[in-house]
């Protein structure tokens, strides 16, 4: 950061005031400015906002440390500047922003929500409308971040202290969101090598510390390599030409993306085949129908080889379910966690003794029930040497589905409990509430009865009154199924 300082001094008349900031995505920084000059009322068109680079510092310069802000500071009584949450969190991403005039904007707005607290409303406010355009570009712009890096491996030894293995992205932001978006980047890659390049600034990341750097060119990036090849193969099986809508397509994936995306070379081809594979997946499917195993055993074998989804290269192994071929109860949970993945069994690890206890309290077997999950792999992030449980999207678990379908259709339980609302969509492919769902059993079309109730995971998350609360539904549901296990029998 620049040699800033505060002066004492009392706002003078008629002064104009230069705000130097250190960085230009830095709302930390503009904020307390900000809050400070509102209070010591000094008017919008009497401050300047100057990004690093930018011109414009005419009022005050030392040449030793930079520009001197010879800001006035409130008095210690002075009314706190007023801000809604609306208007906060729309500023914290404007400030991303490329616009020059952003902290001038969100500067007057500020202002002028000291008059008026709600503002923020009035949609037919140029200032209100400016702020939320600019909000939008941004938040389109991490968007397509996070849709559109694309990492490439370059050179074993030549990550950072000489790991092997580093990826390394080309991207080319239209706002400054590179820092804003390291986050999203650390949490899915976290245990990888990588960095991104940018115009705006550069991220790396060694599985431990973030470091940044200074603005690259696209020549600092590698152009191609083995992993190309991969997720060229990934995005041709993913690709659905069921669903292909060109113009979307073109809207959600603009060209100027494209040279960044090893898989756009493969759009031209992939669209013009699209009819013939369309009628090759409805070919497949029929036969994947067709070709449904007969037995638990062969279904698990089959399992081990599914790739339809990522998650499938997580984890150790597919883990299918177990219990009585023929048993009356189906027990469904969302996926293996680390120990299932591990022991390659289901519910084995705390949230399975959790179960097995309040199994054994309402009086039910586990062992003459079919344990089983609505996902088959485990999917994590890896943090450190911990394996942290992701939840899978609804995509997943509805790919998972034909895996799930089998078991029902072989094990032809008369119950079904599904354990959380993973296991819900699994089970019914769709999403329900599972406020809304539990205490009543929903027939599904085979003739089979559906409870639903809450994850154990869940209640083991909870603490004192409200895990007691809530342990006592989940016997209650119990109860149920356990009274209908015995009608049934
Ligand atoms: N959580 C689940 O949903 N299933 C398991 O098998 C273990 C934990």
């Amino acid at each position: 950061m620049s040699g800033q300082t505060l002066s004492t001094r009392a706002p003078s008349m008629g002064a104009h005031y230069a705000v130097q900031l250190p960085a230009p995505d830095d709302f930390a920084f503009w904020r307390d400015r900000a809050r400070a000059l509102v209070q010591c009322e000094v008017l919008p068109d009497s401050v300047s906002w100057i990004e690093p680079g930018g011109t414009g510092d005419l009022f005050a310069q030392d040449g030793a440390s930079g520009l001197i802000e010879c800001l006035p500071v409130p008095e210690r009584d002075a009314r706190p500047a007023r801000a809604s949450k609306r208007f906060l969190s729309l500023a914290r991403n404007v400030a991303l922003h490329s616009d020059p005039e952003r902290f001038a904007l969100l500067y007057r707005l500020l202002w002028r929500l000291q008059s008026n607290p709600r503002m923020m409303e009035d949609k037919t406010d140029l200032d209100v409308r400016r702020v939320e355009e600019l909000d939008k570009s941004v938040r389109r712009d991490s968007h397509k971040m996070h849709a559109f890096v694309r990492f490439r491996q370059v050179e074993d030894g030549a990550g950072p202290e000489g790991k092997d293995e580093h990826y390394v992205a080309w991207f080319e932001p239209d706002h400054h969101i590179v820092r804003a978006n390291a986050g999203f980047f650390m949490r899915r890659f976290a245990n990888m090598n990588w960095s991104i390049l940018t115009p705006r600034g550069c991220l790396h990341w060694d599985g431990e510390t973030m470091r940044e750097s200074g603005p690259a060119q696209r020549s600092d990036a590698p152009d191609g390599d083995p992993v190309e090849e991969l997720w060229k193969s990934y995005y041709a099986s993913i690709f659905n030409p069921a669903r292909l809508k060109v113009g979307a397509m073109l809207s959600e994936m603009p060209k100027k993306y494209w040279k960044n995306m090893p898989e756009a070379a493969l759009i031209h081809d992939l669209i013009a085949g699209a009819q013939a594979r369309e009628a090759n997946m409805v070919a497949a499917g029929t036969r994947k129908a067709r070709e449904r195993p007969d037995s638990l055993a062969e279904l698990a074998q089959a399992a081990r080889n599914c790739r339809d989804c990522p998650i499938a290269d997580c984890g150790t192994r597919a883990v299918m379910g177990e219990g009585a071929q023929h048993a009356p109860l189906m027990i469904v949970g969302e996926q293996p966690g680390d120990q299932e993945d591990l022991a390659g069994r289901p519910f084995v690890g705390p949230a399975g003794q959790f179960l097995d206890a309040a199994l054994a309290q309402s009086g039910i077997d586990r062992s003459a029930a079919y344990v089983t999950n609505a996902v088959k792999h485990f999917k994590f992030v890896q943090r450190g040497k911990r394996r942290i449980h992701q939840t899978p999207t609804a995509k997943e678990i509805d790919t998972c589905r034909w895996w799930l379908e089998n078991e029902r259709a072989i094990v032809k339980p008369r119950i079904i409990l599904a354990l959380g609302a993973s296991a819900a969509r699994g089970l019914l492919g769709k999403t329900v509430s599972l406020k809304a769902a539990r205490g009543a059993p929903i027939m599904l079309e085979d003739k089979a009865e559906l409870w639903v109730t809450a994850h154990p995971a869940y209640l083991l998350r909870l603490d004192g009154e409200a895990r007691a609360e809530q342990a006592a539904l989940f016997a209650a549901d119990l109860a149920k199924v356990q009274a209908r296990l015995n009608a049934l029998s």
